[in-house]
């Protein structure tokens, strides 16, 4: 760990220089910059934004969503004063619950093992038909996740590029487009331009989706109705020829489509439509940072690699999983989740740190330091995979946590597991982020 004095540096820095310091320090070497922010300066109010570095602070931010609101996501994410926009604009309101509680309930949880199946075999078949070399990011990372989708979420009928495409611009511009990124005024906008594109595409392309499960969706029902009696027949011959029905075609939007709701749920198909998109957008660039980051993590990490490829061949993935997400305390997709304050808020009370945060301040939750605080971590610095997964902010924390949450739980781990047994894995590029926020290139071969 680095011993240099980033406070001091900090204060001593010209007023515009400060947050661009800040700024690089989470990007290069976060984990000591973060260690002595929690030990001398655990809020700490720069120009452009106020970092948060305590995970108490961090937890107790996250369970305030009228106060650190998501607002900066608004714009980003649709809403004006005549379309509300996508759940994740809101905060704790009638629209946010009851569309992320009708999604969760259509991400079923029961249907995580055949998921995590799904994701085995994509893995398996892009690696086994790679032959021991593969541009991982593209080829892998970010096309494993697109099949999920495609087969899944069921935005299908499109090939993988274009899906991935949308995923990144939208992705782009909601999370590493904002004031405190400092983009220059030109990539801002260039960044916006293609979001704007992007978006008009993947409007016309729900439509259309929709349109032709639905036909599908209703000609079944009639179907049904027409031949319940049939049905009911050959459901009793099946069992009493202890036959399972053969399963009906099933994913995430011909579930949606197939459900019908009271005109007072509130869930009409313009709203199953703009959900069926954030599956999609949620689902693609921020597995693929995972996974690149990972693999990456552990095979510059000569000491863990024997235990991580032992732990990969077991049938029982229970060890590599939480393998996986310690890795990704040290290399998470994100060091911080933002938020803007609606009203001026002192947080920390009674602690010697407890500061005055103004109404209308960017927030950045320093997620990634709450994953090194001493309060929840024994020996935080080490790697030890026995960690209590409650404590981790990989999926956020509160009620914005990510409605993605068990499909990233069996994907990410899955994907690594199946390239993480290939014998004798190495690196055989660095990996490339092109100066942009997501890994773009790494060669791997085995
Ligand atoms: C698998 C498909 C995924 C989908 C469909 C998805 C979707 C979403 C959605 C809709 C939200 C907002 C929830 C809300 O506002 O209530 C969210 C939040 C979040 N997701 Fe995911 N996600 C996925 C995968 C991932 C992955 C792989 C990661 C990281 C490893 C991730 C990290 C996060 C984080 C950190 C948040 C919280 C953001 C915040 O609090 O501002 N997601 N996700």
């Amino acid at each position: 760990m680095s011993n240099r004095n980033y406070l001091a540096e900090y204060d001593a820095a010209p007023t515009a220089q400060k947050y661009p310091l800040v700024k690089g320090w989470m990007e290069t070497e976060p984990l000591p910059f973060f260690k002595q922010l929690r030990a001398e300066r655990p809020i700490l109010i720069t120009p452009e934004c106020v970092l948060v570095a305590k995970f108490c602070d961090i937890r107790d931010a996250l369970q305030m969503p009228k106060i650190f609101t998501v607002d900066l996501y608004k714009s980003k994410m649709g809403v004006s004063d005549d379309d509300p926009g996508y759940l994740m604009a809101h905060d704790d309101d009638a629209l946010h619950h009851r569309e992320k509680s009708l999604m969760q309930g259509m991400l079923n949880r029961d249907d995580i093992p055949r998921v995590r199946e799904l994701i085995a075999k994509a893995s398996d078949d892009i690696l086994t038909a790679a032959a021991g070399s593969i541009e991982v990011v593209n080829d892998y990372c970010r096309s494993v996740p697109t099949t999920v989708v495609q087969d899944y979420f069921g935005l299908d009928g499109i090939d993988k590029k274009t899906l991935i495409k949308w995923s990144f611009w939208n992705q782009y511009d909601a999370f590493h487009n904002q004031p405190f990124d400092l983009n220059s005024p030109e990539k801002y906008q260039h960044i916006i331009d293609e979001h704007n594109a992007v978006s008009g595409e993947l409007v016309s392309y729900i439509t259309k989706l929709m349109a032709r499960k639905l036909v599908m969706v209703k000609a079944e029902q009639a179907k049904n109705i027409v031949l319940v009696g049939w049905y009911a027949l050959k459901a009793l011959i099946n069992k009493l020829a202890g036959r399972k029905p053969a399963a009906a075609s099933d994913d995430i939007v011909t579930r949606m489509l197939r459900s019908s709701f009271a005109k007072e749920v509130d869930f009409s198909l313009l709203r199953v439509g703009v959900n069926a998109g954030g599956l999609l957008i949620g689902a693609i660039e921020t597995t693929s940072q995972a996974v690149a980051q990972t693999l990456q993590f552990f095979l510059a990490r000569e000491d863990l690699l024997p235990a991580v490829r032992a732990a990969a061949l077991q049938d029982n993935v229970e060890l590599f999983d939480k393998m996986v997400w310690e890795a990704l305390r040290f290399v998470p997709i994100a060091p911080y989740v933002f938020r803007r304050t609606s009203q001026s808020h002192t947080l920390a009370k009674a602690s010697p740190w407890q500061t005055t945060i103004h109404a209308d301040s960017n927030i950045l939750l320093l997620t990634q330091s709450a994953m090194f605080d001493d309060y929840a971590y024994d020996q935080a610095d080490e790697f030890q995979a026995d960690r209590n997964y409650y404590h981790h902010f990989n999926f956020g924390f509160g009620s914005h946590e990510c409605l993605g949450k068990y499909v990233g739980m069996a994907m990410i781990p899955e994907m690594l597991r199946q390239i993480l047994r290939r014998p004798e894995l190495q690196a055989a590029s660095a990996m490339d982020y092109k100066d942009g926020p997501f890994p773009e290139h790494y060669r791997l071969r085995w």
